[in-house]
């Protein structure tokens, strides 16, 4: 899953580096797929909400794209439309997250439909988990279940799992799997989980104190005075607010690293700038490296102070120039 950028992190970059790896890749929509393509990307690409206007189609096929096909219009429209050159494509049935796909009656006859027409090449079986990361959870089992009454029996290979199921759910496992979150290093259970606790961050996001203040007892600090000095503080500003990606509301106390040492949040998160509590950290100063999570902060402990998930931790960043280790 490259879409949203590669959750932030470079869509061309990240599928250039893992194009050995990965058998294909899957992005959201059209601009995407086509953006990867003018990176010198050749491996399939798989538009996950399929085309949302026909006229796509004709790219689509130029660009030797796949397509998922998920409601009836779009089945319609495939009908409609002669193309030149073979389509693959990703039959998506809706087995209870009831956002998208074709409901169980209705999937066998658009699979017959889509069969039947010359254009259309290999169908591949699909469908998506609404509640995978919850492992005590029966609702996955049953949309396996609904799967298989649906699609069971059609020719084809099968893809149903996204990060939480494939290291979650063996058994829901088919031909291919839809690694998001995983991908990047981030586990997708809120909880603890031998396999997941192996995946190691790709992003880390880090900044620089560009200020240091040194506070009285009784001072306050940052917008509405979120934090106030309760004995002599050093105070260190550093360049990263939430118009780069960093959550607003994080609350204080949500760790940081400093230098490479531990350290914490304090005051509200501004627009361009943060504050950080030096006083624990005397050789700190102008110019310390401030990681905002990585390696030393686990995006998960961001996400517990601040009322977000770490889709969005990593989807958010922005503004931030983004260097690449190979
Ligand atoms: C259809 C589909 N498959 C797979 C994924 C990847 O999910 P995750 O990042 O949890 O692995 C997504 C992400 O939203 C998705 O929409």
């Amino acid at each position: 899953m490259v879409k949203a950028d590669a959750y932030g992190h470079g869509a061309a970059r990240c599928a250039l580096a893992l194009q050995d790896e990965a058998d294909g890749f899957a992005v959201a929509c059209l601009e995407e797929a086509l953006a990867l393509r003018e990176a010198g990307i050749h491996k399939p690409v798989l538009l996950l909400e399929g085309f949302f206007d026909a006229d796509e189609l004709a790219l689509i096929v130029r660009h030797g794209l796949w397509t998922v096909v998920h409601a009836p219009w779009q089945l319609e429209a495939l009908e409609r439309t002669p193309l030149p050159a073979p389509l693959d494509v990703w039959l998506k049935l809706d087995s209870g997250m009831h956002r998208v796909g074709f409901d169980a009656i209705a999937y066998r006859d658009a699979w017959q439909r889509l069969r039947a027409l010359p254009h259309v090449g290999r169908i591949v079986k699909m469908s998506h988990f609404a509640r995978a990361d919850e492992l005590d959870c029966a609702r996955t089992d049953e949309q396996l279940a609904n799967f298989a009454a649906a699609a069971g029996g059609l020719p084809g290979e099968v893809s149903v799992c996204n990060s939480p199921a494939l290291l979650g759910w063996p058994r829901a496992r088919g031909q291919w799997a839809r690694p998001g979150l995983m991908l990047y290093g981030i586990s997708p259970f809120a909880g603890a989980h031998d396999v997941a606790a192996q995946l190691r961050p790709v992003m880390t996001l880090e900044s620089k104190v560009i200020a240091v203040r040194e506070l009285p007892a009784g001072e306050p600090v940052g917008y509405g005075a979120r934090f106030v000095t309760g004995a002599p503080t050093r105070i260190g500003v550093v360049a990263m607010g939430y118009a780069d990606g960093y959550p607003q509301f994080a609350v204080n106390g949500t760790p940081v690293a400093i230098d490479g040492r531990p350290g914490r949040l304090t005051g509200r998160v501004s627009m361009d700038m943060l504050t950080i509590d030096l006083t624990d950290h005397p050789q700190a100063g102008v110019g310390s490296a401030v990681e905002l999570w990585g390696n030393q902060v686990p995006a998960a402990q961001v996400v517990a102070h601040s009322q977000t998930s770490a889709y969005r931790l990593i989807c958010g960043v922005k503004r931030v120039p983004l260097q690449y280790v190979d």
